[in-house]
């Protein structure tokens, strides 16, 4: 697959990148099964059979069991681990965390960035990780108390380069002022369902600052594919149907299917987006890298963002 760096660090990933969230085949840790975590492994051994390079994850993704499923992966495939990218995202504690009475909340003290991280490394049973993600932002964020954080764990050798996550552009500009290395990621929700990074200033940030944009639910959770997966409450509202039918046209006019045309939309912006793949299905992960090779025009490009808006151009 083709690569491209992130941010301005020299790591470099393939185009597309996949995402762990829905490896356990489950969001409860206690209804995890052999066979479920079978098939995660199988979810990303092919995506690495297929070419993707750098493989997302967090902490809280099935309570921990998605970092787990992963770091057995790499165990099984000998040699994996120094060919892929790992990433991973910390920063949300879940309600009960540690005490029974506590509220879910984000958490961006040093102290729980460093123990999160940690847990990561452990889960996964790796010594580094190569992008370390914010996953939310926290109201209580402080910035110097961040940029510490992230400089120990540089230090450490257990972080390589850092990004964020669902950031608002003024708060991306606040943590990078403060910290003594460049962030090189911004994680959002991007798909022709969800357009607002296209207007709020995130991908002109990204464009200004060279984070690498990485779009997650990118095929809006299966609502741009043949069929949604598990939808957040937000993705319940979206109404893909209105546009389908012009997707599906651009994609008859090149021989192309659905979800090709849906990423190759993404890849063709400047600020050069990063989709996240999250099928667990080997043949879709593998359909999905055929968008890398399929070059919208700007005129079809248009035509999808118009379609997508579901109103004219101002
Ligand atoms: N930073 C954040 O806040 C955040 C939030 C959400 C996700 N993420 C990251 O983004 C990644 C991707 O998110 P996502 O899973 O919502 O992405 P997605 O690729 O938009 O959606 C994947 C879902 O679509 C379904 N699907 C239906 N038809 C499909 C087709 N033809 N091809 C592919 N998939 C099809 C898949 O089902 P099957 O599995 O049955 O194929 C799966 O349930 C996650 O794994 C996670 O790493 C980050």
């Amino acid at each position: 697959m083709q690569t491209i760096a992130l941010g301005t660090s020299p790591l470099q990933s393939s185009r597309l990148a996949y995402g762990c969230w829905r490896v356990a085949g489950t969001w409860n840790p206690a209804e995890v099964t052999p066979a479920g975590r079978a098939a995660g492994r199988r979810a990303i051994v092919a995506a690495c059979e297929a070419g993707y390079t750098l493989f997302d994850n967090a902490d809280i993704y099935c309570g921990g069991e998605a970092e787990r499923i992963f770091g057995q992966a790499l165990k099984e495939v000998s040699g994996l681990r120094e060919r892929i990218l790992v990433a991973t995202k910390g920063g949300i504690r879940t309600g009960g965390d540690p005490r029974p009475d506590c509220p879910p909340r984000y958490d961006f003290c040093a102290q729980h960035i460093l123990r999160a991280c940690e847990a990561s490394l452990q889960r996964m049973g790796i010594e580094t990780i190569d992008l370390y993600l914010l996953h939310r932002p926290d109201f209580l964020a402080d910035p110097e108390e961040v940029a510490q954080a992230f400089a120990k764990l540089k230090a450490a050798g257990k972080v390589r380069y850092f990004g964020v996550s669902n950031f608002r552009p003024s708060l991306v500009t606040a943590l990078q002022a403060a910290c003594p290395m460049p962030l090189v990621a911004h994680q959002v929700e991007i798909s022709l369902a969800k357009l607002d990074a296209f207007t709020d200033g995130t991908l002109d940030q990204c464009l200004i600052e060279r984070l690498t944009p990485m779009a997650w639910s990118p095929l809006a959770a299966g609502l741009l594919g043949n069929g949604a997966g598990d939808l957040l409450p937000s993705q319940k509202a979206y109404r893909p149907e209105r546009f389908l039918p012009v997707v599906d046209g651009v994609a008859r006019d090149r021989g192309a299917t659905r979800i090709s045309v849906a990423l190759a939309w993404l890849l063709k912006h400047p600020s050069r987006i990063l989709p996240i793949i999250g099928s667990v299905r080997p043949e879709r992960i593998r359909e999905a890298a055929q968008a890398v090779e399929l070059e919208l025009t700007r005129e079809e490009w248009y035509r999808l963002l118009i379609a997508a808006r579901g109103e004219p151009l101002p």
